[in-house]
């Protein structure tokens, strides 16, 4: 039995691809959803659109602090694993969810593939570096999706057990994005998609009232598909009137995975603080505002595709300004492509299958 431990939005997504990968070779499988993302619009609708099994159980530890979220799942996941018993136990990216899934199951020893193994920020202020740092080194599988990840876990004394997969978002968007319509991509028009929920971007209100200064100069028509907690906060700092005020910025409830791709295959220009989003830019031919100063896709960045902004620091929006002013749709073969071919969940599959025989072997 192979175990998938998901809670945000992100890991449901990723999870699509892995999963119908596995049952093409046949692997009875399992979900557990810890309940960190529960809104409809950030948790069923992927659920739904991507045809993922519902989970056989949802830990429903909803929202809190960091020690609560993740103590939360793991006081409920550790009953799950002790019963379930899997052969495996596939963790995501870099939430608390993932945190609590890898210390649990590292302690009862199950073994476990982490995706989206060996990127890191290299920034201490990013809450979810501590989580990728723990998973990494508590799992048995690294699936890396870009050369500087595996090299990032290489560093770190990871060489053993890190593989480069290429990227499973990029298998997921491919298949998305041959869904959709011709007259739905490259759009001619001035749409910029803008994403912002990240916790250094939305702890402070002066941190907030820089993005929104920074969203009343861009040039065009704007959509926000807003994440819950940006809403929260706005209204928290009474800044809410002020975004609502701003010329041509459109509020809107997060967007499913479809429409998501479909906002990005019309974007002219991407301005995000999701790791996610940032990386997708380029797999849908808008170039990308990253509001952040932390690492991320290096070799985007060195590309000038993504370019990283300090929403604080006047030069740094100036060249954000001019960057977004001039970012064009980008034809397919111009685009740049450092996460694989696409076949990212084949591949993970592979690797856990030399494993267990290798165990077996034993
Ligand atoms: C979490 C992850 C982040 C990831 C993001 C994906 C951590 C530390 N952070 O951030 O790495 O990029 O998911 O989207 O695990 N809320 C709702 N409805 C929901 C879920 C959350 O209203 O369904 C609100 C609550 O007020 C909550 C806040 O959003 O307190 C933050 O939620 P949380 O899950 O702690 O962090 P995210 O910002 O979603
Ligand atoms: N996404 C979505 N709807 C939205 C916003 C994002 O489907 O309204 C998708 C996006 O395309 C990407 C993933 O959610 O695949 C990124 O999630 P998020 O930005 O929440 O997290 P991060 O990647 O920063 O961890």
């Amino acid at each position: 039995m192979i175990l998938h431990l998901v809670g945000n939005r992100p890991q449901f997504i990723k999870l699509a691809p892995l999963y119908r990968a596995l049952q093409a070779r046949n692997y009875e499988q399992c979900i557990i959803h810890s309940g960190q993302h529960y809104d409809e619009s950030l948790s069923d609708v992927f659920f739904k659109e991507l045809n993922i099994p519902q989970p056989y159980v949802n830990l429903k530890v909803g929202s809190g602090s960091h020690a609560e979220i993740t103590a939360g799942v793991m006081l409920g996941f550790e009953k799950q694993l002790v019963q379930i018993q899997p052969e495996f136990l596939i963790l995501y990216g870099d939430t608390d969810t993932t945190l609590a899934g890898a210390v649990t199951a590292a302690k009862l020893n199950i073994p476990i593939a982490h995706v989206e193994g060996g990127t890191r920020t290299h920034y201490r202020g990013n809450p979810e570096e501590y989580n990728r740092i723990v998973a990494d080194h508590l799992s048995d599988l690294l699936f890396c999706p870009d050369q500087i990840s595996l090299e990032n876990a290489c560093s770190e004394g990871l060489d053993k057990k890190a593989f480069l997969t290429g990227d499973i978002m990029y298998d997921m968007f491919l298949a998305a994005d041959a869904g959709q319509s011709m007259d739905k991509k490259n759009d001619s028009g001035n749409m910029i998609l803008l994403t912002w929920h990240r916790q250094e971007n939305t702890g402070d209100k002066d941190r907030m009232l820089s993005i929104l200064k920074f969203i009343d100069r861009l040039e065009g028509e704007i959509v926000c598909p807003m994440h819950p907690r940006t809403r929260k906060q706005l209204k928290y700092f009474n800044l809410w009137d002020a975004a609502l005020g701003i010329d041509n910025f459109r509020i809107v409830e997060p967007v499913g995975y479809l429409e998501m791709v479909a906002l990005m295959n019309k974007a002219r220009l991407i301005v995000t603080d999701s790791g996610g989003v940032s990386k997708e830019s380029s797999f849908a031919g808008a170039k990308c505002v990253f509001m952040l100063e932390a690492d991320i896709w290096d070799d985007l960045v060195k590309a000038n595709w993504i370019l990283k902004m300090n929403p604080e620091d006047g030069p740094s929006v100036e060249k954000a300004l001019k960057f977004g002013k001039n970012a064009v749709r980008i034809p397919k073969e111009e685009r740049p492509c450092f996460y694989g071919d696409g076949h990212a969940a084949d591949k993970m599959v592979d690797l856990m299958e030399e494993y267990i025989l290798k165990q077996q072997g034993d």
